[in-house]
């Protein structure tokens, strides 16, 4: 990452990355310009513009503001293929390095992302917390631990804004999971919300000060986020955000409430519950114009800062968007390169791993997600990437050109058809990898006709917003293998799906039952599907005709998919098990599907979809020299781990996640990653599990007991253990902790914290970087308490046989416990018991902390 832009320290400094602060002179340039505006204008700034723009208003020198989505790149106001981003890990991934240091810089690399595309807001990081591993959103948050997550996301935030770009914490708050997203209204006590879910929030306000905050979709404690009292206090008050604080989409459900709630934007827009009808609520009283005075302050602060406020200079100087790196430029692929390495967590390792490059001759590259892996979860977040390495790529990259490469998927898991990609289809009229879209007017006349790579329009494409009434998706596809090949329509609204003339698939795609009203649609289109018998060899022409759905006067997404038909699942096994068999090794990649991981619905399942247990059994017995590679955001069960000699967690790698993999297999880069999340052996062991609200509410009745905390009070219990616990991670080194001291604040230096002291050797033969992490606990406390909790971390590095010692900031908050009765943080003097190790199961060094309080 050396030639990469890296954070200035007057830009990261706390506080600093908030300049211009409210106060600092901005605080009279904001009522001046305030008072330029008329009420209309007013209230007309804090409904969007359109889905992705806040509106601008000349007379007071601000211009449109620009949002898009995040995390793991930089979407851009299209949802077009043709407008690439960089395509980063999942923030799984990202936490997985505990490297705060690495995430702040690929912040950083999203703001160059986001002002390449004239984006100023950056809908990112998503903070909430892996209560249950069967959240939808898991690979889009960082972790189970609420320090964890806080760091993590706080290095994010300050990169991101050393940019210049607005980052967006979210979704403020408990919107750890999808189901009934819309309306769940979720209950915990008081000092859960404060310790667990709002900890993240509170951290990152003051350890990053970032510019915005999501209100989320669901409630707490009976009234939704965006009329939320939360939102006031503790979030404005008394943590003392001066950013702004938005809604999620469509998620103002009311006029007067929400506007004398502590919102102050409604996205997105045009259309919404503010707009005209907040303007009469003014007018009729219900809601003070001092309230909304309040709202347009924030917004014109939050213009002030990335520079969309004429005559006032932004935080930071505006970069030149040409001079910009692409993301496919070499120092931007080589830091994706690096970070999907960095977080790779090596669970299991027998001494399979490194494996010996030059002694392979043949190598085996299996499973479903070899030759196409996911790289990014699915849902708002999704970007396109400019390229994706595949394992399969990636490994035959990095081997000598002498070493033979083989592969076979093993199994199909996709349980929908994929859209239309090249090589499959050709465009009819210029013949070039890809489809043919064509915009149709009312009156059935064609408007327009463009080239596409992916058989799939969407919401905010140019052609469709405006004119158009229909449009048709027109493909050649030459089939390679004759059978039953699967085609759909994708997308709501009326389709007629033809091949070669025949009607394959004539039907209106609604909402199906249970799902999600909206939003999700956009991103996760319902499908109708069919199988039609071709010839190999023998083109046809595929055509889509879309009558698609408007929703808040867009146009639903529509796509033609297109895909061979359905491997004979006996013979796939064969071929696998075959190949592994001639191989000196193999890598088999299992991993989950976009039906599976996604926005807008939790998981039912943690098993991986399809035979890929029974693909795994079978290779490891063809061959026990087999890696298993797991391309999942969020835990999946591993039956068979204990049978195979290498397991790696890969998480959704981003766009260089191949390279990246064989970096890793061959010994180039240590796999650099610990748990973010404990993975369970069984679904049924999991100590939080549902995510079903009962009449409509979502009880935390676990209260601080999450992730390693619940899974140590349930063995303390007898319960079941977890496979590998949150914390744990292998490189090709071992260490040893050899001791620890706990050092006063200022005992030796400047520092206002307590510290643990820690020595690590690196007892292997290969130099390495370890996370020596420190827990807390408190035997014999009159409060109840988790039995550990994460109180600190820090990285180190040694070469072989070498000792070194690092020190692990212990802040006071780790100390310290909500009072729920007093309403406020408070410290129960005693002893407590410091442990250090290696993950949260293994603290070999403890020490005792006695705090006065
Ligand atoms: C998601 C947000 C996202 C927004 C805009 C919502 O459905 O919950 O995370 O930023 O859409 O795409």
């Amino acid at each position: 990452m050396d030639t990469l832009p890296t954070p200035s320290p007057a830009a990261t400094a706390p506080g600093a990355a908030g300049t211009p602060a409210p106060g600092a002179g901005l605080d009279a340039v904001v009522e001046e310009r305030l008072a330029r505006l008329d009420l209309a204008t007013k209230v007309r700034l804090l409904q969007g513009e359109t889905n992705w723009r806040v509106f601008g208003a000349p007379d007071a020198g601000l211009r449109q503001v620009v949002t898009s989505d995040g995390p793991v790149g930089v979407r851009g106001e299209a949802w077009d293929e043709r407008d690439v981003g960089l395509n980063l890990p999942s923030p799984t991934a990202l936490a997985a390095t505990w490297d705060e240091d690495l995430v702040e810089r690929l912040g950083l690399l999203l703001a160059g992302e986001s002002r390449r595309k004239g984006v100023d807001v950056l809908l990112a990081p998503t903070v909430n917390l892996h209560r249950s591993p069967l959240g939808g959103r898991h690979f889009e948050c960082f972790s189970e631990d609420p320090l964890l997550t806080a760091r993590v996301g706080s290095a994010f935030v300050r990169g991101v804004q050393a940019g210049g770009v607005a980052a967006t914490v979210k979704h403020y708050v408990a919107n750890d999971s999808e189901t009934d997203r819309m309306t769940v209204d979720v209950r915990m006590d008081e000092r859960t919300l404060r310790e667990v879910y709002l900890a993240p929030f509170e951290h990152i306000v003051a350890a990053a000060r970032p510019w915005a905050v999501m209100a989320s979709y669901n409630k707490v404690d009976g009234v939704t986020l965006t009329e939320n009292d939360l939102l006031a206090e503790p979030l404005k008050g008394e943590w003392g955000f001066d950013g702004l604080v938005m809604s999620d989409w469509t998620a103002v459900r009311s006029t007067a409430e929400s506007a004398r709630a502590a919102l102050d934007l409604a996205m997105p827009g045009p259309t919404g519950p503010w707009g005209d009808a907040l303007l009469a609520a003014v007018q009729a009283g219900e809601v003070p114009q001092d309230a909304i005075d309040e709202k347009v302050r924030r917004i014109l602060v939050l213009a002030a800062r990335v520079g969309a406020l004429d005559g006032v200079a932004p935080a930071v100087p505006a970069a030149d968007p040409a001079g910009l790196p692409l993301p496919d430029a070499p120092a931007v692929r080589a830091a994706a390169r690096a970070a999907a390495a960095q977080g790779m967590v090596l669970v299991r390792n027998e001494g399979l791993l490194p494996l010996d490059g030059p002694a392979l001759r043949r190598v085996a590259v299996i499973g479903p997600n070899a030759a196409q892996a996911r790289t990014q979860g699915g849902g708002s977040a999704t970007v396109y990437p400019p390229h994706t390495v595949a394992p399969l790529d990636g490994l035959r990259a990095a081997l000598d050109d002498g070493v033979e490469v083989v592969h076979a998927p093993g199994v199909h898991t996709r349980d929908v058809v994929a859209y239309a990609e090249p090589p499959l289809v050709r465009d009819p009229v210029s013949g070039e990898p890809g489809v043919r879209v064509t915009y149709v007017g009312a009156d059935g006349a064609d408007l327009a006709s463009e080239h596409r790579r992916f058989g799939r329009i969407g919401w905010g494409d140019p052609g469709l917003e405006h004119d158009a009434a229909t449009a048709r998706i027109e493909a050649l596809v030459t089939p390679a293998v004759a059978g039953a090949w699967q085609v759909a329509a994708g997308g709501l609204g009326r389709h007629r799906l033809e091949v070669d003339g025949t009607i394959a698939v004539e039907t209106e795609v609604v909402v199906p039952d249970g799902g999600e009203p909206d939003f999700v649609h956009f991103v996760t289109p319902p499908q109708a599907a069919t199988t039609v018998a071709l010839e190999a060899g023998r083109e046809v022409r595929v055509v889509l005709h879309v009558d698609p759905l408007r929703m808040n006067g867009a146009l639903c997404v529509a796509e033609l998919c297109v895909e061979p038909p359905v491997p004979d699942p006996v013979a796939g096994l064969e071929e696998a098990a075959a190949l592994a068999a001639s191989s000196d090794v193999a890598v088999v990649v299992v991993g989950t599907t976009a039906a599976v991981e996604s926005e807008g619905f939790d998981r039912t399942s943690l098993d991986l979809p399809g035979a890929q247990d029974e693909l795994v059994r079978r290779v490891v017995a063809a061959n026990p020299r087999t890696v298993v590679v797991v391309n999942a955001g969020a835990p999946v069960l591993l039956p068979w781990r204990d049978e195979v000699p290498a397991v790696l967690l890969g998480w959704f790698g981003g766009q260089e996640f191949g390279d990246a993999l064989a970096d890793v297999l061959l010994g180039r880069h240590e796999p650099g990653g610990r748990l973010p999340t404990t993975w369970p052996v069984a679904q049924e062991d999991c100590p939080v599990l549902s995510t079903t609200p009962v009449d409509g509410v979502l009880e935390y009745a676990e209260g601080l007991l999450v992730g390693y905390r619940a899974w140590s009070h349930q063995g303390s219990d007898g319960g079941p253990a977890p496979a590998y616990w949150f914390g744990h991670g292998l490189g090709y080194t071992t260490w040893e902790h050899t001791g620890v001291q706990v050092v006063a604040p200022d005992a030796d230096g400047p520092s206002t914290y307590l510290r643990a002291r820690v020595q690590v050797r690196n007892s292997g033969a290969r130099a390495g970087r370890t996370v020596v992490q420190a827990y807390l606990s408190r035997p014999d406390s009159a409060v109840a308490r988790p039995p550990l909790w994460l109180a600190g971390f820090a990285a180190v590095e040694a070469g072989p046989g070498e000792q070194v010692e690092v020190d692990v900031v212990l802040a006071p908050r780790a100390f310290e416990h909500w009072d729920a009765a007093a309403h406020r943080w408070v410290v129960e003097p005693g002893d407590f018991v410091l442990g250090v190790g290696a993950s949260s199961a293994d603290r070999p060094l403890t020490a005792t902390v006695p705090v006065t309080g």
